[in-house]
């Protein structure tokens, strides 16, 4: 079978003034990239969005944000829609990263509203799912992948709109990785359970591994089966760190 082309996406998180825009302009601007067969994308702070986005234009380095909100617009102090993330020229937008679902209580409904709202305006929903090392360790990880999968993911998800990053909390900033027999066993398991809910669409579908990737380790992850790319956050803040995950491939 096909299998589909391979996305870094690299998560800023809350990190980056405007003098970081000098990183996401040697990653589009560098040779390395255009010489790997690979899409690559890094989700910025809103405030860095609209100028990250004009600075990538004609290069192969997309841009998108990290968290969206479900509704259009209205009385919601602090938010961004998902069409706001699109008229700053965003592609891309991550919804229910796991801190957003500690830190803001969200829940795979709210999630998968969001997701709605994503391709409502066009953008890729990048969905975050990942067990705690709680849930890990009382064998509980693919009950909470199935479960996450059910509640977050929309009817509407097709190849092209959607992209699900397997993030397992515990690895998350700690400079753990899930091993590689259990990054493969949860992409395995997350690879079936979508072929259950919708068919030969989701064998396209890109499955990304997140959690402590970095130069030194991205070759042996991102060589198990059904793995078909990363979420960066830490490495993802300095270009040669980024561009070096990215010649992986
Ligand atoms: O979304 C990416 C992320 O949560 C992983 O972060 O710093 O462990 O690569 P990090």
């Amino acid at each position: 079978g096909s299998v589909p082309k391979p996305l870094v996406a690299g998560n800023w998180k809350m990190n980056g003034l405007r003098d970081s825009l000098a990183q996401i302009e040697k990653v589009a601007a560098s040779e390395v990239l255009a010489a790997c067969n690979v899409d690559a994308l890094i989700c910025v702070p809103a405030t860095l969005l609209h100028s990250a986005a004009v600075m990538t234009a004609g290069t192969p380095l997309r841009i998108g944000a990290q968290d969206c909100h479900h509704q259009e617009g209205g009385a919601y102090t602090g938010d961004i829609s998902a069409s706001m993330i699109a008229d700053s020229l965003g592609s891309h937008v991550i919804v229910g990263h796991s801190e957003r679902r500690m830190g803001y209580r969200e829940d795979d409904a709210s999630i998968r509203s969001k997701t709605v709202a994503a391709h409502k305006s066009g953008l890729t929903a990048i969905v975050c799912i990942g067990e705690t090392e709680e849930e890990r360790l009382g064998d509980q990880t693919l009950d909470v992948l199935r479960r996450q999968l059910a509640g977050s993911l929309p009817d509407d998800v097709t190849a092209e709109n959607t992209v699900i990053a397997y993030e397992p909390v515990w690895a998350i900033g700690t400079g753990r990785t899930a091993s590689i027999a259990d990054i493969a066993e949860a992409h395995a398991f997350i690879r079936s359970e979508l072929s259950h809910r919708y068919d030969d669409e989701c064998s396209l579908m890109r499955l990304l591994y997140g959690g402590s990737v970095k130069p030194s380790n991205a070759a042996e992850i991102l060589r198990v089966e059904n793995v078909n790319g990363a979420l960066v956050g830490g490495a993802s803040l300095v270009a040669s760190d980024f561009l070096a995950i990215c010649s992986v491939y």
